[in-house]
């Protein structure tokens, strides 16, 4: 088998697994690790390195989920998706683990000013480098037995505050994202579906 083809059995390993368990396939330190090895390796915009993560466990992991809790029960939803919300809210405290991903602007302040022509995409790229560093820990985790789900819980003010003070955070990481893992308890939502590749890549010689 060539290196690429056991990059892509890993690549399609990776699926979002909402049924996990208080349970984990591999001891914390491994979890530690991998987190490590995903930002230390991911690619950035001139090297900036500027995400960073935040590995929430046990208790610290229920935390998490209660702020998120508190602050969706204020808003204003129809009975159906409050139901489902507070359904979903329930399966990521279900959970064994939190990754939370930021994004830290002192460390891209730093970089426009030391390069200002990127000063008006560095919040794009700080984005593209984010999810780049996800999806190797994503990816990571799901090879060693756990399943993983991708949530966004930095749309809200009163979340992203209260995630900095509850967790002794710098002002200057943004939230960008948490990565929900644990043992899975049950597969994918579905087979997954694809759009025809030829509309999605084009070959020029
Ligand atoms: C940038 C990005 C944002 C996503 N946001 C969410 C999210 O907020 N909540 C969620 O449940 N899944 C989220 N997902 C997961 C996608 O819905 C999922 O990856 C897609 O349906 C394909 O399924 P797969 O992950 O099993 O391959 C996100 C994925 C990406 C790449």
């Amino acid at each position: 088998m060539a290196p690429v083809d056991s990059f892509f059995e890993l690549v399609q390993n990776r699926r979002s697994i909402y049924t996990l368990s208080k349970e984990s396939t591999i001891p914390d330190s491994r979890v530690e690790e991998i987190v490590k090895e995903a930002i230390k390796w991911a690619p950035s915009t001139f090297n900036v390195q500027s995400t960073r993560a935040v590995v929430l466990l046990k208790g610290e992991h229920d935390k998490l989920w209660s702020i998120v809790k508190k602050h969706m029960d204020q808003v204003p939803l129809e009975e159906g998706q409050k139901n489902y919300m507070a359904g979903r809210i329930k399966g990521w405290n279900a959970s064994y683990g939190t990754v939370m991903w930021f994004e830290d602007q002192d460390a891209l302040h730093d970089l426009g000013e030391k390069h200002p022509m990127t000063k008006p995409l560095l919040t794009e790229w700080s984005d593209h480098s984010s999810g780049i560093n996800q999806y190797i820990a994503w990816t990571a985790l799901e090879a060693e037995g756990l399943g993983a789900n991708l949530q966004h819980f930095n749309f809200h003010p009163g979340i992203t505050a209260e995630v900095l003070s509850t967790f002794s955070l710098p002002e200057s990481w943004k939230l960008k994202a948490q990565l929900v893992f644990g043992k899975p308890t049950g597969g994918p939502d579905g087979e997954k579906t694809f759009e025809p590749l030829e509309k999605r890549v084009i070959v020029k010689t």
